[in-house]
């Protein structure tokens, strides 16, 4: 733990808010309140946070006094927060679905994701307003994206391959998005400590919009470069550009993926030549990684977690400004699905939920017309009309 926690407090002498807490899994199915409201999504996520999470989500719902638990370890945060899961396409062309593990240092979380929120010293940051949401990545996209290699947004979505699972081993010596372990692409190798996948979220806002039609213009990243060599604060850039002035937390998602239980199914040749992960869009290559957030803290918990909690690791029990609750309760909290499929959890499929077919790209990726995947939910399939 003695690097980890060095390459987060060496960024400097001032202090900084931090928060770093694991979030169980609290359902994954084919839903997507913010891509496609109202509907059955094209393709499966991974969903956790407050169980007042739903088909549609209503910008003017009450989320904090809708939702009665979360799967995050504070309990004043009901927000939601997903993802695209990864699927392991065997040799026969069938899929099951990759497992998530407890990321280092967060627990016997029940898979999910370990969340960040960073403020960078010196700059006070504003909590997010009620009903903000926002979407970073794109699902359709199948190349690397052409900004420059130093930008803060263009490592803002990227895989680590750990060479072990041992938390203190090389692997990570550099800060999530940076350095020699991080690909923007799914490795095209066998990691024999599995993969973990790294979502930065835009940390500056327009001060007026909770939310835009494209759910992201509303947000920007830092401008400056990746610094590399000061632990996750080299990942806030210098400053905001005047179309957004607003600092807001910067948030970071990172998803831990049991890979390695697959690596003996295929020698090291195959696995550079087939590299058989696959996102659940049908992206083989990675460059569609995606993420979704949608806020939901009690009042004003997180401004007073930004304001006062400056814990170097950002350890939960840290900070005495919020309520932490046990693994064993932030395992129980769950939601059944909506969407009746099998996403391959523990069967092997024949294809990938939706209509996926794998596309390599360059071009952006297609929609296949005339799916005739499920696309109502039990809910709405069991209400008369
Ligand atoms: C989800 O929405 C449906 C339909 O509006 C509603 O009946 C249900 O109670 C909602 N679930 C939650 C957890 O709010
Ligand atoms: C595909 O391969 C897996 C793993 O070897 C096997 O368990 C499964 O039955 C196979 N499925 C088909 C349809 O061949």
């Amino acid at each position: 733990m003695i690097r980890l926690f060095l390459f987060l407090i060496c960024a400097g002498l001032r202090a900084h808010a931090l928060l770093r807490f694991g979030c169980s899994q609290l359902v994954t199915e084919r839903l997507d309140p913010l891509g496609t409201p109202g509907q059955v999504s094209p393709h499966v996520h991974q969903i956790i946070g407050g169980n007042a999470f739903n088909v549609t989500m209503d910008p003017a719902l009450d989320i904090p006094s809708v939702a009665t638990c979360t799967t995050c370890k504070f309990k004043e945060d009901k927000s939601n927060y997903w993802t695209a899961v990864m699927y392991f396409k065997h040799p026969n062309g069938t899929f099951t679905r990759v497992p998530q593990i407890p990321n280092h240092f967060v627990g016997s979380t029940d898979g999910g994701m370990t969340v960040y929120y960073v403020q960078p010293g010196g700059n006070r940051v504003s909590a997010f307003p009620k009903g903000f949401r926002m979407i970073t990545g794109n699902p359709k996209i199948r190349l690397s994206s052409p900004s420059e290699p130093s930008d803060v947004a263009s490592w803002a979505l990227s895989f680590r391959c750990w060479e072990s699972p041992d938390p203190f081993g090389p692997s990570n010596t550099y800060p999530p998005g940076a350095g020699q372990y991080d690909t923007r692409h799914l490795p095209n190798k066998k990691c024999a400590g599995g993969i973990r996948s790294n979502v930065f979220f835009p940390s500056c806002w327009d001060g007026k919009n909770t939310d835009m039609p494209d759910h992201s213009s509303h947000t920007a990243y830092p401008l400056g470069s990746v610094n590399p060599n000061v632990g996750i604060l080299g990942f806030v850039g210098e400053g905001c550009p005047s179309s957004h002035p607003v600092r807001v937390p910067h948030v970071l998602y990172e998803t831990y993926w049991d890979t390695s239980k697959f690596n003996d199914l295929l020698t090291d040749a195959e696995w550079e030549t087939e590299q058989p992960l696959v996102l659940s869009m049908g992206d083989p290559t990675g460059y569609g990684q995606h993420g979704d957030y949608l806020f939901g803290w009690e009042g004003d918990s997180l401004q007073r977690a930004m304001d006062n909690c400056m814990d170097g690791f950002g350890w939960p029990e840290a900070c005495t400004e919020l309520t932490v609750q046990t693994d064993e309760e932030m395992n129980s909290c769950k939601l059944a699905t909506k969407v009746g499929e099998n996403v391959g959890e523990s069967e092997y499929i024949e294809a990938l939920p939706g209509c996926n077919p794998l596309q390599n790209g360059p071009e952006p990726a297609t929609t296949v017309e005339g799916c005739l995947a499920v696309s109502t939910t039990i809910a709405s399939v069991a209400t008369p009309v």
